[in-house]
């Protein structure tokens, strides 16, 4: 149990002691929120990235094993240069004051997407700061990237192919478990919980094969304004739910 926990008693509807033990979260609506404003959209971003910053910390403090967020999509290229630069160098400045910290707060930090497409010094900071927490027990943070869920499974074909080929796997003994194992996401359990904020009721090609049995939360709140508040309002929602897993 961490010991600070400044808002808790204000939290009657949130069990912490039985949190979700893996929140996937959309972060949607940062254009629109700066639209609203009059801003650009690369405002927007810098919003967002701002958000990402504080729920990212709150996550650690109550005790989340596993928090994955979808930062980039293998779509989202199809933005203009100026946008995506402006993603990319956020991205950047985030890596290196996470890279600063990491010791301290025991994060963990893994990458799901084919990094090869971003620039050198970006790619570079993803394996640094993997590297480094490697190590770490804190909560598991994992940024998709460049990470779209078809993407995944194509590549997760493909490799296993391959591995059929070159003698070292046998298409009989294929199995759900043995295919998660060629996934970005190895190792990493299923998301209990998947969050969209910004009004939209798709998952956009997130975590196509993971989703199976997780529970949903949509809301309308623009990611920039999402709240440890909104984020209570969508975990109490999902300890009201009942999991059946196809059961009774
Ligand atoms: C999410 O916000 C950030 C990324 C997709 C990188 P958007 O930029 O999609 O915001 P909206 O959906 O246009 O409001
Ligand atoms: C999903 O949002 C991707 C991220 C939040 C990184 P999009 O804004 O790209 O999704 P669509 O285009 O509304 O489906
Ligand atoms: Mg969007």
């Amino acid at each position: 149990m961490p010991l600070f926990w400044p808002e808790k008693k204000n939290i009657a509807q949130v069990d912490f002691d039985k949190l979700p033990r893996h929140i996937a979260m959309i972060m949607d609506g940062n254009g629109r929120w700066a639209k609203k404003r009059g801003l650009p959209r690369t405002a927007g971003h810098a919003a967002g990235a701002e958000t990402f910053r504080t729920i990212a910390t709150y996550c650690k403090e109550i005790g989340l094993e596993y928090l994955t967020v979808y930062a980039f999509s293998t779509e989202n290229w199809r933005r203009s240069a100026e946008e995506v630069s402006a993603i990319m160098d956020l991205l950047k400045r985030y890596l290196l004051e996470a890279i600063g910290k990491m010791e301290r707060d025991r994060v963990k930090m893994e990458f799901f997407g084919d990094l090869s497409p971003l620039a050198p010094e970006l790619r570079e900071l993803c394996r640094r700061t993997r590297e480094i927490s490697k190590g770490y027990d804190g909560c598991q943070v994992n940024i998709c990237l460049n990470y779209g869920g078809r993407d995944e499974l194509v590549r997760a074909a493909k490799a296993f192919a391959q591995d059929c080929v070159e003698g070292r796997a046998d298409p009989n003994h294929l199995s759900q478990e043995r295919f998660g194992g060629y996934l970005f996401s190895r190792g990493v359990p299923d998301p209990d919980l998947i969050i969209r904020p910004s009004g939209e009721l798709r998952l956009s090609n997130f975590l196509l094969w993971q989703c199976a049995y997780a529970e949903f939360y949509f809301t309308d709140v623009l990611w920039p304004d999402f709240s440890k508040e909104e984020l209570h309002r969508a975990i109490a929602a999902y300890q009201g739910r009942s999991r059946r897993f196809g059961g009774v």
